[in-house]
């Protein structure tokens, strides 16, 4: 069944010049765009996107981070959306993630690690809405 998911390519990435790369391994996944934007965030709102990880020690450097430059927000869809992207991520730490992987190919350490994408239903409906609003979606 069609399922929605949410995808970040990071800071890292989109200063290597790595996003219009990544952006084409997603579609040739077979996902479809359905919205997606250039923006950058304040350590704030990166707070508020990763509140989960508040307690974790990597919370401070995290959020300074991913509120170091631009970053490249966007709205997935496919059958199996979720699990898929995160299969075609790879590894949360590129020097796990199997070759092929996105991570493998482009992110260069733990945390600056190219890409994020939701690990569950309700974790990409939050997202989804901490970026787009309801008339972007359509
Ligand atoms: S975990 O351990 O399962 O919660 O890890 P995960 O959900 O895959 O990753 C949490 C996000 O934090 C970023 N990050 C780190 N994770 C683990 N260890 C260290 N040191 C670390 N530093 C940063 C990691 O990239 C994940 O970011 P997102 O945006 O969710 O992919």
């Amino acid at each position: 069944m069609s399922q929605r998911t949410f995808s970040i390519i990071k800071p890292d990435a989109v200063r290597k010049g790595y996003a219009g790369a990544i952006l084409a391994e997603i579609e040739k996944a077979g996902f479809k765009i359905v919205s997606i934007k250039k923006i950058s965030i304040s350590k704030t709102q990166a707070e508020g996107f990763y509140y989960v990880h508040k307690e974790r020690p990597f919370f401070g450097s995290l959020t300074d981070f991913m509120s170091s430059g631009s970053i490249i927000p966007m709205v997935l869809e496919k059958d199996n959306a979720i699990a898929d992207l995160r299969k075609l991520m790879g590894a949360t730490n590129p020097a796990n993630a199997e070759e092929g992987t996105i991570r493998k190919k482009f992110a260069g350490s733990i945390e600056e690690n190219a890409i994020h994408g939701s690990d569950a239903e309700e974790t990409a409906a939050f997202e989804i809405g901490y970026f787009f609003a309801g008339l972007e979606l359509v």
